[in-house]
């Protein structure tokens, strides 16, 4: 970053800074115990991004002052940081939406902007309330759970390509090592990318990508991970935490400004346009064709929910090609990191993948003798070991460790375990004001023994099967998780991403062996823009790499 852009980065945090002297809140949150800050500048948001395994801060501090704490934000601002099911649950919740049309919670600008930035106006960063609905209304037949099974054949393709690329690896030797994150954030890529817009990346086949994921794979999959993303310098960090203090029609400038990172994601959000518009013309020229066209893509049927929808609730052509790739960066690294991390504790516990596999096996002998090729839905819905496999890893491996939200107005929130204050009193519920900001952090949500149990701490799926676990709770999309977020702006593709993950599981578990790499490595956690990475220890500078021995399953 240019010495130029560093000064006036300091220049507009200091303005911000004098502005928010200005801010008195009259609800103060400086009786909830937490942390010393480090930093009047940082707080603990530096330490936060850029520490060497994602939780071990937030689970110290929840050992320390229980469920719910304060951390300190950049400028000196008070966070409030919540472990705590039932804050968790009020800041996703749909509070009076249509008061004022705003949500009771708002996503914190500072993090969610990046999105409007990359893929332009589409779910994931529409604020205004009226047009998130109108996104949500128009996009969610096209993930219920009906559409999602004709997607199936699509995920077991697509894992079939890479078992048929390791075996020819095989061929040669007992065993492979392969970098297991870049070979599913390449099947997880090419996915999303034919259910979302029946655009083939080409990703798995590697090297003859398309143009498309080149450019794709230059900027997210490979340089830009380590530049930006991972760990970012303290001027971006300071620079965006600026955001949340900025009115959204000018951060809508951002993308002009004509540095690094910024021209570097114009770039690729302006191919991505190019092919978007493309696309667009051709499935809409061959729906207007034939109406009755069966294109089962993503975008296909939006374009035909548009036609007949009424005006309000139409999409314009901006929208509709930001939403491909959205969908896109919201589908693919998330679904990949978490599988990643599955096979990673299936070489740890190799009694258990033996199960699994013994599990699939036995299935596929009901499949064959029923005269059929593939696993159906309810095939894959019956392999109870492999479920609770995905379901443990999602907790224990959270790949959106946090997610911040604002309050939009004064609110009092309220906690299933109650804290003692800085006073000494006990405290079930938190008055709070407009604007406060609150970091609900999953991973510690997922570590509470109350709700998972003494061994919490521990990979084990088979805590899933304990009648009481999770029950204590009821929030999320799926399974009392939190790994999806929840409420109204709750992941719109968690259906999508556990029958996916169903799919490439079984197809790779029946078929291969899993087991540490020859060279012993051990795997910590980054953290990567929103979403959880494994570095190897010791080896940063190598970026995201999961290294694990792959050989014929018997
Ligand atoms: C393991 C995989 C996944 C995880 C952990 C995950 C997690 C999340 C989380 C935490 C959010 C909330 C973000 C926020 O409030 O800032 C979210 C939103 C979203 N996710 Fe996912 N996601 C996954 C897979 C997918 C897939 C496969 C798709 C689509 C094919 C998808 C599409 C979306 C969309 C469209 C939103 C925005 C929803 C809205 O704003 O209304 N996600 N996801
Ligand atoms: C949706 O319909 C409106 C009004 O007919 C049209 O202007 C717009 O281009 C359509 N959007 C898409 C993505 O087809």
């Amino acid at each position: 970053m240019s010495t130029s852009l560093n000064t006036a980065l300091m220049a507009i945090a200091l303005l911000v800074l004098a502005l928010l002297r200005r801010v008195t809140q009259r609800r103060s949150v400086k009786n909830i115990q937490g942390p010393a800050s480090p930093s009047l500048l940082f707080g603990h948001e530096l330490a936060l991004s850029h520490q060497a395994d994602v939780g071990s801060l937030e689970f110290d501090w929840m050992r320390k002052y229980g469920a719910t704490w304060r951390i300190s934000g950049c400028f000196g601002t008070d966070i409030l940081m919540t472990a705590d099911p039932k804050a968790s649950c009020a800041s996703y919740a749909m509070q009076h939406i249509y008061q004022k049309t705003a949500y009771g919670y708002l996503k914190r600008a500072s993090q969610n902007h990046f999105a409007y930035i990359i893929a332009g106006p589409g779910i994931v960063s529409a604020t205004a309330a009226e047009d998130h609905n109108r996104h949500r209304k128009i996009m969610n037949p096209a993930f219920g759970p009906a559409h999602l099974r004709s997607f199936l054949p699509l995920f077991q393709r697509i894992g079939a390509k890479v078992t048929e690329k390791w075996k020819s690896d095989l061929a040669a030797s007992d065993d492979t090592e392969v970098m297991m994150n870049r070979w599913l954030s390449r099947a997880t890529l090419d996915i999303v990318g034919q259910a979302a817009f029946d655009y083939d990346y080409g990703a798995v086949e590697d090297g003859e990508g398309s143009a498309l994921y080149k450019a794709y794979d230059k900027i997210f999959i490979g340089s830009y991970s380590k530049q930006v993303d991972y760990k970012p310098p303290k001027s971006v960090i300071l620079f965006q935490a600026t955001w949340d203090y900025i009115p959204e029609s000018i951060l809508k400038l951002f993308s002009h400004i004509p540095t690094a990172p910024f021209t570097t994601l114009r770039d690729i959000n302006g191919q991505f346009m190019q092919y978007g518009r493309q696309i667009l013309q051709e499935k809409r020229a061959e729906i207007e064709a034939d109406k009755e066209s069966s294109g089962k893509d993503i975008m296909s049927l939006l374009i035909k929910a548009n036609t007949s929808a009424d005006p309000k609730t139409r999409m314009s052509d901006e929208e509709m090609k930001a939403q491909m790739f959205t969908l896109t960066l919201a589908g693919h690294e998330t679904t990949a990191a978490t599988l990643t991390f599955l096979f990673y504790e299936l070489t740890r516990h190799p009694e258990y993948q033996t199960r699994m596999r013994q599990e699939i096996s036995d299935v596929r002998a009901r499949v064959r003798a029923r005269g059929d090729n593939d696993f159906s839905m309810e095939d894959l819905d019956s392999m109870t070991l492999c479920m609770n496999a995905i379901k443990e890893t999602l907790r224990f491996h959270s790949v959106i460790p946090n997610l911040p939200r604002v309050a939009s107005q004064d609110e009092v929130l309220p906690l299933a375990q109650p804290i003692v204050s800085t006073t000494g009193e006990t405290i079930s519920e938190i008055p709070i004001s407009a604007g406060q900001v609150i970091m609900t952090s999953f991973a510690a949500y997922h570590r509470l023994t109350d709700v998972w149990g003494a061994d919490a701490d521990i990979w084990n799926p088979e805590r899933f099967t304990r009648p009481e676990v999770g029950k204590q709770t009821n929030v999320g999309m799926f399974s009392n998780l939190m790994t999806f977020s929840a409420g109204v702006r709750g992941c719109l593709g968690w259906r999508f991403s556990v029958i996916e993950m169903q799919a490439l599981l079984a197809e790779l578990v029946e078929n291969f062996n899993f087991a540490p790499p020859a060279d012993k490595v051990e795997i910590d956690r980054a953290i990567a823009g929103l979403v959880m990475v494994p570095i190897v220890h010791g080896k940063e500078e190598m970026g995201k790499i999961m290294p694990i021995r792959v050989s014929l399953a018997q």
